[in-house]
């Protein structure tokens, strides 16, 4: 089994050699469009990454440089562009931009052709309005493509509970009059190595009675196929179900972690009542499994286990 214990960057090189490929090959799901201007589609003009000091906003930055996107050609917005020094050194255009703060966005937009608006976490201001802020202001910028961190689960119908920011975000964006592309992330698989540390730490894991197996994703493969998405034709009006190879629940993850660390793992059923955390993402809607990513990027995503593997000396610290 591959390890992943290349560098990344590799595979984001790796990845350009599919570029002329991915456009045509996507299986992402094409939608209506709204009264959508043509694009040019492809690396074309600067590109906005907002969000760009977070973690997936720095990932995807990265895979920008990777595929050859010139620093110069990035416009990186930030509430603390100061911590974007490493990029202004390279030649980025790093700018203050709050959403919240919408007199600070037409600055901070100023001369993007495509963006990628990354969602924000739950904040002071509602993240509909704050994402709408963030589209109104892009689009009055001249802004032509917007692509979108959105939730899986909008696929499969969801638009309510963790779905219904990102659902309503969606909507204004298809009413905004710019072309666009969804790339509906499902759970980012990273989050599960606190879960598996635990699970050994404890030698034991409580399976739920009823559990809605997730096609979890890390965030470098989320990173990716936005990078992908930025710099390659073909993607305008587009949805794509970001996920990881694999579905799943309690016993999947015990099972990848016993593989790893060769610390067994007693699964323990819940009582009734007990341990809903893998439910917490809401219904059926989240069990989804595509091979967007791999259409995307070239390569196919990092299973649980290759997260695992490249994540070995965590684990074992945390099974004693
Ligand atoms: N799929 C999943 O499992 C999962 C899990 C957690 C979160 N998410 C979503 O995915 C997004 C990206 O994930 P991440 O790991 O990169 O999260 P992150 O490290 O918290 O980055 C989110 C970034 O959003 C930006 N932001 C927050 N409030 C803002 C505002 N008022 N105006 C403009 N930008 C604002 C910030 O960028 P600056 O600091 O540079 O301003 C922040 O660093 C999250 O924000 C959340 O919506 C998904």
């Amino acid at each position: 089994m591959e390890t992943h214990s290349r560098p990344r960057r590799t595979w984001a090189t790796l990845a350009v050699l599919a570029i002329a490929a991915a456009g045509a090959a996507c299986g992402g799901s094409p939608e209506p469009q709204s009264g959508t201007p043509a694009t040019t589609g492809g690396h074309d003009g600067k590109i906005i990454v907002s969000g760009a000091s977070g973690q997936l906003g720095r990932l995807v930055i990265d895979d920008l440089l990777a595929r050859g996107v010139p620093a110069s050609d990035l416009i990186l917005v930030s509430r603390t562009p100061e911590a974007l020094e490493e990029y202004a050194q390279l030649g980025a255009s790093t700018r203050f931009g709050d959403f919240a703060q919408p007199e600070s966005l037409p600055e901070a937009f100023a001369g993007g052709t495509r963006m990628l608006l990354i969602s924000i976490g739950f904040g002071d201001i509602p993240r509909p309005q704050a994402h709408k802020n963030a589209i109104d202001a892009a689009v009055a910028a001249g802004v032509e493509h917007i692509a979108y961190t959105s939730y899986v689960a909008i696929s499969r119908g969801d638009t309510e509970g963790l779905a219904a920011d990102h659902y309503q975000t969606e909507q204004a964006l298809k009413e905004s009059g710019v072309s666009w592309t969804m790339l509906r992330n499902s759970i980012y698989s990273n989050g599960q190595l606190q879960t598996a540390a635990k699970m050994l730490a404890d030698g034991r894991a409580i399976v739920p009675a009823e559990e809605h197996p997730i096609g979890y994703v890390t965030r470098e493969d989320c990173a990716a196929a936005a990078a992908a998405v930025l710099t390659t034709p073909g993607h305008e009006n587009m949805a794509y179900d970001i996920t990881g190879p694999e579905l799943i629940g309690v016993r999947e993850i015990a099972a990848a972690a016993t593989a790893v660390t060769g610390k067994p793992i007693e699964l323990v059923p819940a009582k009734p009542g007990e341990e809903e955390a893998p439910r917490a993402f809401g219904g059926p809607g989240i069990s989804v499994v595509s091979g967007d990513v791999e259409a995307l990027t070239g390569r196919p995503p990092t299973s649980l286990r290759e997260l695992f593997e490249t994540n070995k000396d965590q684990l074992l610290a945390a099974a004693g």
